[in-house]
């Protein structure tokens, strides 16, 4: 078998596959999640540490465990996990959805300045990147930051005590903003920046490469051979596109999970005009591109559940599809705040061209529609730079929705495919474990033999035409509209 498991933001997931790519058994184990003050979100490294091991102990239960031959990682990115210089946590966690550091986001964005950062690592400051998270713990801890010996993300945590090796992974490195993404090394100039040394961070692997072998107390303990490989694995985005067969230049998928993400795979490393997307270190090798929308399937919850007090998902669904598409009807899907294209933490969720004959049904609609919108404006980023796209493949909970997905198809004017793989990261990683078990050449390889697409939804010519103008309406409306909400 070949093991991936995915450290994710609620809970641990381990799967196993066998050579053919199935799976034969998942687990997945809950943490809990803090939020000590307004903005903060931490949890403790050791929390993830011991539900991966109680994982373990439940998916090896009725397993050969003979079998077993490679583990490899995935994890929710750009969490800050310090070490001391015994190796204990100097603190808990800072992760991805925190967002206490504005202050040191226009620190780096405008007075060492955008310019400079992006040169030097193919992104600009976002509040959940981990370098502003070092410059906030400098700033308000500096007994805990000096302490700190070891820095590392929080997949990396559980490979160390699992391996005993301090190491990390490109795709997972490229959200620290000390990376230099385009030369897949560390960027000296921001370690400057952060007065952090080199020798503080873990050892630079690709996705698919093994760090070495489980300790073998662990291995004991688990009943598992100590000639079990640990793939180092990587981010859970780059990782779930692996599991998603998103590995081919200019292949892309489209996640509709509580934040929306469409990504693409690149041959070459690329920054937009305006570095709105993350520019990234793929997990085969190579790069990626994405772009977020913050509230995706987190609109529709919050219209079904938080405005219309129901959990009649399929209800206002069914009823959304009787409405006809008005041109004059929008909604704009800032409730949390944007990231991709606007990175503006301060934009707003709205509904604009209400009349009196509105019934439910146009505005669910109209959520819909908005979500979609959004997601084109990353899509429209990536054609612009010359990324030729055919088709996307779709994945997250939102996806069950044919008719959202339809929307999404006609919205993109581009073929949506549904895949047989569901399983997100966790499968992923179980991938990048057998590729650098050895079983398959390359990453892509890899995707080939296990992915196949279940199901193509096509563009209506008819339909894309339509919202093709009424997305030009609303790219209107943001620039319109932002001073309102400063
Ligand atoms: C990626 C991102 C999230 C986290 C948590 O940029 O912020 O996907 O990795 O899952």
């Amino acid at each position: 078998y070949f093991i991936g498991i995915d450290i994710g933001t609620t809970s641990v997931k381990i799967i196993a596959i066998d050579e053919d790519g199935k799976i034969v058994k998942s687990v997945s184990k809950e943490y809990p999640l803090s939020y000590p003050k307004p903005l903060w979100s931490e949890q403790d490294p050791e929390d993830w540490w011991k539900q991966s091991i109680n994982g373990f102990k439940e998916l090896l239960d009725d397993l050969d465990k003979k079998e077993v031959k490679a583990i490899g990682f995935s994890g929710q990115m750009h969490g800050l996990v310090t070490l001391d210089e015994n190796d204990k946590v100097v603190r808990p966690a800072i992760l991805w959805n925190d967002q206490r550091t504005e202050k040191e986001c226009n620190y780096l964005n405008n007075e060492i300045g955008q310019s400079k950062i992006s040169q030097w690592t193919g992104n600009l400051a976002l509040a959940g990147f981990t370098a502003p998270k070092i410059l906030w713990l400098k700033e308000n801890e500096p007994d805990n930051f000096a302490k700190t010996k070891k820095i590392m993300l929080p997949k990396d945590y559980v490979a160390y005590k699992m391996s005993g090796v301090f190491a990390t992974d490109m795709s997972d490195a490229s959200g620290t903003l000390y990376l230099d993404v385009k030369n897949r090394k560390w960027s000296s100039e921001m370690l400057r920046v952060l007065g952090v040394t080199e020798s503080q961070l873990p050892d630079l692997f690709e996705s698919y490469e093994a760090i070495g072998c489980m300790k073998p107390d662990i291995a004991q303990e688990l009943g598992l051979s100590k000639d079990v490989k640990i793939i180092i694995g990587g981010g859970d985005q780059a990782v779930a596109a692996v599991g998603g067969g998103v590995v081919k230049a200019g292949s892309c998928s489209l996640s509709l999970g509580t934040s929306g993400v469409v990504f693409t795979s690149n041959e070459d490393f690329f920054v937009d005009e305006n570095n709105s997307l993350h520019s990234f270190c793929h997990a085969n090798g190579k790069y990626h591109l994405m772009g977020v929308t913050l509230a995706a399937a987190a609109s529709l919850k919050w219209w079904v559940e938080g405005i219309n007090k129901s959990d009649d998902f399929d209800g206002l669904l069914n009823e959304a599809k009787d409405a006809e598409v008005d041109d004059q009807l929008f909604y704009l899907p800032y409730l949390m705040g944007e990231r991709t294209p606007h990175n503006d933490p301060n934009a707003r969720g709205t509904f604009i061209g209400l009349n009196i004959t509105h019934e439910r049904k146009h505005m669910t609609r109209a959520v819909l529609e908005g979500v979609a919108f959004s997601l084109r404006d990353t899509f429209e980023i990536m054609k612009a730079m010359g990324v030729e796209i055919n088709d996307i493949s779709i994945n997250g909970g939102g996806a069950k929705s044919t008719f959202w997905c339809e929307i999404i198809a006609d919205v993109l004017n581009v073929k949506v495919n549904k895949l047989n793989s569901n399983e997100g990261p966790a499968y992923g990683a179980a991938i990048l474990a057998a590729v650098g078990f050895g079983r398959f050449h390359t990453v892509e390889e890899a995707c080939s033999q296990f992915i196949k697409i279940t199901e193509s939804i096509n563009p209506n010519e008819e339909n894309s035409k339509i919202y093709n103008e009424k997305y030009g309406k609303y790219t209107k409306i943001y620039p319109a509209t932002k001073e309102l909400f400063k």
